[in-house]
């Protein structure tokens, strides 16, 4: 019997799009809800316990609409989700972890650069899996609003670059892209460090989800509902790169 239930998924605004996109093309029987929290976008510049506060209201919001399992499609909020299990009775799925370990399989020089917020910085999220390796842990904030705010890509090479080129020389040969908004700037991280291997979330945020929960056997047609605690037509506008089908949208206050 299928399990119509959805699959559950939030970030504060985009960048989980990134991980949703390979999670739907990955579970192609299984139905999803997307909350882009846009309103509290970015998280990354928020405190520890407001970021908390955020995760357990939009967790919540997502567990009492029937969901299978819940996934946080966001770097900053999966920091600071720890004490979710008490609210939420169903499997949570995080990003931090199942990436680093993704990154520690590809690495060969074990010279790792993580590139998150200022936030999951902080938290020391990524480097407390990275304990035997060198690791770079570099705040970037600054990042997420290049894509929330869609800047030229001259503008958004140029802050990139500064950020990042004095440490084309540190041997570095595998870049943890720790917020999900950064696949969306691969290209010109790309260009900086050509040699490197770009880590993003969502193919090892996909195996751990296949890990918690069963996946629908039979035919099923998949839909995407999106929730936005902004503007659906300002989200719209910025998403025209996400190809796959919405089949309803809504604005909503959580
Ligand atoms: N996409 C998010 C992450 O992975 C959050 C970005 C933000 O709101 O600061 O951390």
């Amino acid at each position: 019997m299928i399990d119509k239930r959805p699959i559950g998924v939030f970030d504060s605004g985009i960048g989980g799009l990134t991980v949703l996109d390979i999670l739907m093309e990955k579970f192609p029987n299984e139905n999803f809800i997307y909350l882009a929290d846009t309103y509290n976008c970015p998280y990354g510049e928020k405190t520890k316990e407001e970021v908390e506060k955020i995760t357990i209201d939009n967790s919540l919001f997502l567990n009492n609409l029937g969901i299978k399992a819940l996934v946080i499609a966001c770097n900053t909020a999966t920091a600071n989700s720890s004490s979710l299990i008490n609210f939420v009775d169903v499997p949570i799925i995080g990003v931090i972890e199942p990436t680093a370990s993704c990154a520690k399989s590809i690495t060969k020089n074990r010279n790792i650069m993580v590139l998150a917020t200022d936030l999951t910085i902080s938290c020391n999220s990524y480097q407390k899996y990275l304990n035997d390796y060198f690791v770079t842990a570099v705040k970037a904030s600054e990042f997420v609003k290049i894509v929330e705010e869609e800047k030229s890509e001259e503008e958004s090479f140029n802050i990139i670059n500064n950020k990042l080129k004095d440490f084309q020389d540190k041997n570095i040969d595998t870049i943890i892209l720790g917020c999900t908004h950064f696949p969306l700037l691969s290209k010109h991280i790309q260009k900086i460090f050509p040699n490197v291997s770009l880590i993003s979330s969502g193919i090892a945020t996909a195996l751990a989800l296949e890990g918690k929960i069963t996946k629908n056997k039979e035919k099923n047609k998949q839909s995407l509902v999106v929730f936005t605690t902004g503007n659906k037509e300002e989200l719209l506008n910025k998403i025209k790169w996400f190809k796959r089908k919405i089949d309803y949208m809504m604005e909503v206050t959580i």
